[in-house]
């Protein structure tokens, strides 16, 4: 079966009530009856959640952007995934590398990976993050540090729990920098990525599997990366906060 194509807005930590509700009209009025070919998932602060989910096009999803590790109890500030998914939330964005590399986060392997584990053991789908900082590819170790990071999400995980996991390949060179990937770099990425995945979880769970890239994804560069074989949708911060994000939406056809 064809994997069907994705693409995740994060709308990161932005937006108030009023931008919110102008950009889910202009998106509202811009589509049309669903496109079953794409499958769509926004994520906005937690404190946007109900608001968005009033006003989302018919069709999208919706996320959030982390969960806290375990069950809740006297965790200050923190939301848990039985919260999320009592919430109505099906998606949890977990790994994102503001959240492994802000100096106040810090979140190691193990941490991303034993929430990615206790999420989806909750019932929430989850957008796993991986991805290189510039000097760990100028160091050539781009591969190696996508391998780890993945290595410590599936050591956790079994089989079956890969049908609700999208792997989101975000080089922390291109996030926010308007330095996007190549197409033929993220294609090398992803390849390596569907193939260790094959190696080392199974070779049906590889050839389903969702690949994202994120960083610096425009309406001007969207069609040439998804033209890339193993480019199975987007993951989307500035950009899906604008008109634009319609058209990489749009991507795929
Ligand atoms: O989660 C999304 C990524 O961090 C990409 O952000 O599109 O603003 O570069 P960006």
């Amino acid at each position: 079966m064809p994997r069907k194509f994705f693409v995740g807005g994060n709308w990161k930590c932005n937006g108030t009530r009023e931008s919110i509700a102008s950009l889910l009209k202009d998106f509202n009025g811009a589509v049309g009856e669903p496109d079953l070919d794409v499958q769509i998932v926004v994520a906005p602060p937690f404190v946007h959640c109900d608001f968005t989910k009033e006003k989302l096009p018919k069709g999208w999803e919706l996320s959030v952007q982390n969960c806290w590790i375990g069950k809740g109890g006297a965790f200050t500030g923190e939301v848990s995934a039985e919260m999320i998914k009592d919430a109505g939330i099906p998606w949890v964005i977990l790994g994102h590398s503001e959240r492994r590399h802000l100096p106040q986060l810090k979140e190691s392997d193990e941490t991303v990976a034993v929430k990615v584990a206790y999420a989806l053991a909750n019932g929430l789908k989850v957008m796993a993050c991986i991805g290189e900082l510039l000097e760990e590819r100028e160091a050539g170790q781009t591969q190696a540090v996508n391998e780890r990071q993945l290595k410590a999400i599936a050591a956790k995980l079994k089989e079956e729990d890969w049908k609700n996991v999208v792997i989101a390949y975000e080089p922390v060179w291109a996030i926010g920098t308007g330095k996007v990937a190549t197409p033929e770099q993220a294609q090398e990425v992803h390849e390596h990525v569907r193939a260790w995945v094959a190696s080392n979880v199974s070779p049906s769970v590889a050839a389903e599997v969702r690949i994202l890239y994120g960083g610096s994804v425009t309406a001007k560069n969207c069609v040439e990366l998804a033209g890339k074989p193993d480019v199975d949708g987007f993951l989307v911060g500035g950009a899906s906060l604008k008109p634009e994000f319609l058209d990489i939406i749009a991507a795929h056809k």
